[in-house]
């Protein structure tokens, strides 16, 4: 009899133990982001990099700059459904925020790209984001003696430092100072057990047990930077005619000869061309989440509440959806300890950066000639 009780303790302390092993989990976000060894981040780097970050002479008007789109007065997003665009386009995808993207391993809604210094290539060029050419950028650059300056400090040992790499570089390394792990969720978790109140750590076993947001929403950033169809419902603003032209562009340039054939963005689908991708999205962080609505790669949702209704219900109606949702039956009690803890996640300290006096060209008295 003892035998027995002591065989099923064991017994279960070891499925416990394998739990623990194989359960995601998540956690604080520790202090600095990774840097990687041929981009270390400087002071005079960042400098630079901010510079550049508010730059609108990036693009090809001088009309739009990365923080047009990722703006600090939004917590480094866009408060808008889909994201702005340059002049004269529409855009197809919201604009994700950049606070502490530092932390990533994938970039954009599809994850089509890895690292920050690749990411920051992309919208310069982008015909419908900065319309900029990196050849002609270039020279821009050489023409503002103090960014021939600041280049040079910051690439000491590159002889002919203004090139399109180092812009990104400077970027990226910008971005690895946007960054903040101040929630009462890190506080909680780094052992001040009075940061989340009751109805917060009710939501957080929610989150982890229950509801199963934690099968996706993992690790330090909430995001196991994977991709997964949970069938978010189409926009309507995806039917308008301009955002229709720069996503049936974007799915040309992708390689698909009939673009007209979809009606709306397939995610991950228009990268790998694999049927199991089709809908498929990266997960997101939920990181400062309660600050950067709408939600989704398409905006579809206003609020905190609507994302919470729709997992609620078992995710969306595709044929192709992760088994790894279903309906929820939450009460209405759990949906609000569930949103507390979303809300949970935003910073005490939102970093926040003053748009900078941006140099001017060679000989140019002042913008626009005084
Ligand atoms: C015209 C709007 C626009 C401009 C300008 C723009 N972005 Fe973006 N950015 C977006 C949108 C929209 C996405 C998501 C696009 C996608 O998934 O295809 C994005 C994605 C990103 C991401 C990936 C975020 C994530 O969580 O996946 C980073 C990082 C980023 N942008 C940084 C920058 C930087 C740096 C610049 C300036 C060089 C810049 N962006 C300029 C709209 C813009
Ligand atoms: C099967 C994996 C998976 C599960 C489980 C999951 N999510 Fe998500 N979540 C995603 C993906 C993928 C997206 C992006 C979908 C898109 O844009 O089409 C997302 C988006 C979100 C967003 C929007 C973020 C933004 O910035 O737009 C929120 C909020 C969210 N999830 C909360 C939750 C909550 C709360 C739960 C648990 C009830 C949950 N998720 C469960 C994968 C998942």
């Amino acid at each position: 009899m003892r035998r027995g009780i002591l065989a099923t303790l064991l017994v279960g302390l070891l499925l416990n133990y394998a739990d623990s092993k194989k359960a995601p989990t998540i956690g604080p976000l520790p202090d600095r982001p990774p840097e990687p060894k041929d981009n270390p981040t400087t002071p005079v780097k960042v400098e630079l990099g901010k510079l550049l970050y508010f730059d609108p002479r990036l693009s090809g008007d001088g009309s739009v700059s990365c923080a047009t789109c990722h703006d600090p007065n939004h917590a480094w997003g866009k408060r808008r459904v889909m994201s702005p665009a340059y002049p004269e386009n529409k855009h197809f995808r919201h604009s994700p925020t950049v606070l502490n993207v530092a932390y990533n391993t994938l970039m954009f809604w599809d994850g089509r790209v890895k690292t920050l210094e690749e990411q920051a290539k992309k919208p310069i060029a982008s015909p419908f984001e900065m319309n900029m050419n990196y050849d002609l950028l270039v020279e821009r650059l050489k023409s503002i003696p103090k960014y021939r300056e600041l280049f040079k400090k910051a690439f000491p040992e590159d002889k002919d430092p203004i090139n399109i790499d180092n812009v990104a570089k400077a970027i990226a390394a910008f971005e690895r100072t946007i960054v903040c792990n101040d929630s009462p969720f890190d506080r909680y978790m780094r052992g001040e057990k009075d940061a989340m109140d009751e109805l917060q750590i009710k939501g957080m076993k929610l989150f982890v047990g229950k509801a199963g947001c934690v099968k996706c929403h993992n690790g330090p950033n909430f995001t196991d930077n994977k991709f997964h169809v949970t069938g978010v419902p189409k926009n309507k603003i995806e039917d308008d005619a301009l955002v229709r032209a720069t996503r049936n562009f974007v799915i040309r340039q992708a390689g698909f000869k009939d673009p007209e054939r979809f009606d709306r963005d397939l995610g991950r689908y228009f990268i790998t061309k694999k049927e199991k991708d089709k809908g498929a999205f990266k997960t997101p962080t939920l990181r400062n989440v309660a600050l950067t609505p709408p939600y989704m790669h398409n905006g579809v949702f206003k609020t905190l509440d609507e994302v919470i209704e729709f997992y609620n219900r078992g995710g969306g109606d595709v044929p192709n959806k992760s088994p790894l949702l279903k309906p929820l039956n939450l009460t209405e009690e759990e949906k609000r300890a569930l949103k507390a803890f979303l809300e949970a996640l935003t910073c005490e300290n939102i970093p926040y950066v003053e748009e900078p006096e941006l140099p001017p060209y060679e000989g140019e008295i002042a913008k626009g000639g005084g």
